[in-house]
């Protein structure tokens, strides 16, 4: 049942590129020039008329609704909000019928998500799904919504579900981009062409997995571990650190890398392993010089770089390459290295990584 991988989540990890493909299979048609997503195409004006977008998730698929912030405003220029739903639902938000609610969730489970979605509707915003297990309570608690076909996820750590979801919000980010005009035809089609190499870059970001494996077994005995990203990227050194801290149970952290000098920069010794995703777009000189104020402080660098860096190369202890993308699209490939690398902590320490203690695949409880 694990198709010959020791772990359900190295197998997860390595579906990816057929997930992501199965994902925009049949809604991206590219010679029409258009990309379908029933619950998207039958409530079109009520999403694109939002005052703005509220994004609700919990754990990866709280990250994934940051990347798509981004991706949304940057496309369709509609200001997005992501809030925690645990969070949200306690707070007496200002929600009103002019808000559309986004509700990300994996399982389709999640009481606190579940929670915030119910608090949505009573105040009438319009709430938007993207799950993964058909016909979960979530699905079914929408107005409209639109699947991951990321196929089922067991282990416990998300994977998958975390880039098919990106690739879902992707596609309505494009599509109400279109119907909006806040995209020109040529760059959507430009989006919609890039989309379709991902799952090959996907692949070929894959095939660092031994090289990845090796850096894993130089660091898998670090007590800390800073993970830092800017733009596009920071929501994935937030997911970075997640996954390290659920499966292997090294304490790590998130940061957006310019935030590093007002504060876990005093953290910083020789003994502190900082991942730090470095591809060549998205403020690449400023993350360059972030690179720089770790490593005149002694810290060990483990740098994201696009194929064929030579620049980040020279300063960093080591570089995993990923293939050059679309800004908006590089967390799909960055993400990557980041599972292999908490993976195969994991795995050397001898923790189970697919049911990690204390953790539930789908938290029912609030
Ligand atoms: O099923 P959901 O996407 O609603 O789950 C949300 C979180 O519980 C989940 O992403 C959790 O953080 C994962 N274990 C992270 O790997």
């Amino acid at each position: 049942e694990k198709g010959g991988f020791d772990h359900f989540m190295l197998k997860e990890i390595y579906e990816q590129p057929n997930a992501i493909s199965d994902t925009f299979r049949g809604r991206m048609l590219p010679e029409k020039g258009i990309i379908r997503m029933a619950g998207v195409d039958n409530n079109i004006e009520r999403i694109s008329n939002a005052k703005r977008i509220i994004i609700v998730a919990c754990g990866t698929s709280w990250h994934a609704g940051l990347v798509a912030e981004y991706i949304f405003e940057e496309l369709a220029r509609i200001p997005v909000e992501v809030e925690y739903a645990s969070e949200f639902r306690y707070r007496n938000p200002i929600i009103s019928e002019k808000d559309v609610v986004i509700a990300i969730s994996q399982s389709g489970e999640t009481a606190d998500t579940m929670a915030a979605i119910q608090l949505a509707r009573e105040k009438g915003a319009f709430v938007f799904g993207v799950c993964n297990v058909v016909g979960s309570s979530i699905s079914r608690e929408t107005h409209a919504g639109a699947y991951t076909h990321a196929g089922p996820e067991i282990g416990v750590a998300s994977t998958k579900a975390f880039t098919t979801q990106i690739t879902v919000l992707t596609l309505m980010a494009l599509k109400l981009a279109k119907h909006m005009g806040t995209i020109s035809n040529s760059d959507f089609q430009m989006h919609l062409q890039e989309l379709e190499r991902i799952p090959d870059k996907v692949q070929k970001a894959l095939n660092s997995d031994e090289h990845i494996r090796k850096i894993a077994d130089i660091y898998k005995d670090a007590t800390n571990c800073l993970y830092l990203g800017r733009g596009f990227n920071f929501p994935v050194a937030l997911e970075g650190a997640l996954k390290l801290k659920e499966i292997s149970y090294i304490h790590a952290e998130g940061y957006p890398a310019a935030e590093m000098k007002h504060g876990p920069i005093a953290l910083i010794d020789e003994q502190m392993p900082v991942v730090v995703i470095a591809t060549r777009k998205g403020y690449y000189e400023k993350v360059v010089s972030n690179i720089q104020e770790i490593k005149s402080r002694k810290g060990k660098i483990i740098a994201i770089v696009t194929d064929g860096d030579t620049e980040v190369r020279e300063l960093a202890d080591h570089v995993i390459e990923v293939p050059e993308t679309m800004e908006s699209m590089s967390p799909l490939l960055t993400t990557i290295p980041l599972q292999l690398l908490s993976y195969h902590i994991a795995v050397m320490l001898g923790k189970n990584v697919d049911q990690p203690r204390n953790l539930a695949k789908s938290v029912t409880v609030e």
